[in-house]
């Protein structure tokens, strides 16, 4: 016999009643943030974070979401170096590195890289190192951090309040690191190579082992560049601040003495 339908509140500290935390296996996959940061003096930093998503595609901004450390008593090590340098990395985290992306997971003081001999890459715009072996990784500058309280209407709620505080941290995708063997003939990103791991509730995780298309239905009167935007196709066009043609008139200079 199947188990009964449940339904229950966590606003007022109800559970499921069953032995584990439900929550966390319906919001799935969710792929997972593997972030670098530099502390202020020097040290690095790498820890896993599936609370991971893209917020906008143009310009590219990402979000990781960091809970109040059980341990340290205060936000993520990762956190606290997004707030005093504004800078951090993102690498993409693969099935051949799923060791690797856990044991980065340890609470430590020390620097993940070393700890568990991660090699580093140097990053070209800000000074967070990168997962040298990571198919993609993005150069970021933090845009904001929203704090996400453990409250309801001004009102402490119920549950475990410490990781109940969570620090949103969105950034703006600076510069985008593709491994070239990872660009197919048709000039696509290979998924089904880098197979990119994602976690699930429990203690389970998932890989991107299988893909399928789909086109998303138009508007009848929708013209082409619209449909070009929702397929990716789309170019980005740079931003209009002058910089591009100041280059431009730069490098004209050079070339003509
Ligand atoms: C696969 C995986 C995913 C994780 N996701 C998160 C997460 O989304 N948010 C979070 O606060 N901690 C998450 N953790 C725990 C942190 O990675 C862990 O607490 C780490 O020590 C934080 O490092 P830091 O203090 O150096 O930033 C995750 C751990 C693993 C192994």
């Amino acid at each position: 016999m199947s188990h009964p339908d449940i339904f229950y509140r966590p606003m007022k500290g109800e559970t499921s009643g069953l032995p584990h935390d439900l929550f966390k296996s319906f919001v799935i996959p969710r792929p997972i943030g593997w972030i670098s940061t530099t502390s202020q003096d020097g040290k690095d930093n790498l820890a896993p974070f599936s609370q991971f998503m893209n917020v906008s595609f143009d310009p590219p901004t990402i979000l990781f979401i960091g809970h109040q450390d059980l341990y340290k008593k205060r936000s993520r090590d990762t956190v606290m170096n997004c707030i005093e340098t504004n800078e951090f990395v993102w690498n993409m985290a693969t099935y051949d590195q799923r060791e690797e992306v856990n044991n980065s997971g340890k609470e430590t003081w020390e620097d993940e890289f070393e700890e568990f001999n991660i090699k580093k890459a140097k990053s070209r715009l800000v000074r967070p190192p990168r997962v040298a072996d990571s198919p993609i990784s993005f150069e970021c500058r933090v845009h904001s951090i929203v704090r996400v309280a453990n409250e309801y209407h001004g009102k402490n709620t119920a549950g475990p309040h410490m990781v109940g505080n969570s620090d949103i941290v969105i950034g703006r995708v600076l510069g985008i690191h593709v491994k070239g063997e990872y660009i197919t003939g048709d000039g696509l990103f290979d998924v089904l190579k880098a197979a990119p791991i994602a976690r699930l509730g429990y203690r389970q995780y998932t890989y991107l082992n299988n893909v399928f298309e789909m086109t998303i239905p138009s508007m009848p009167d929708e013209g082409k560049e619209v449909g070009a935007v929702l397929a990716g196709a789309m170019t980005y066009s740079p931003p209009d601040d002058g910089e591009e043609e100041e280059e431009e008139e730069e490098e004209e200079k050079s070339a003509s003495h």
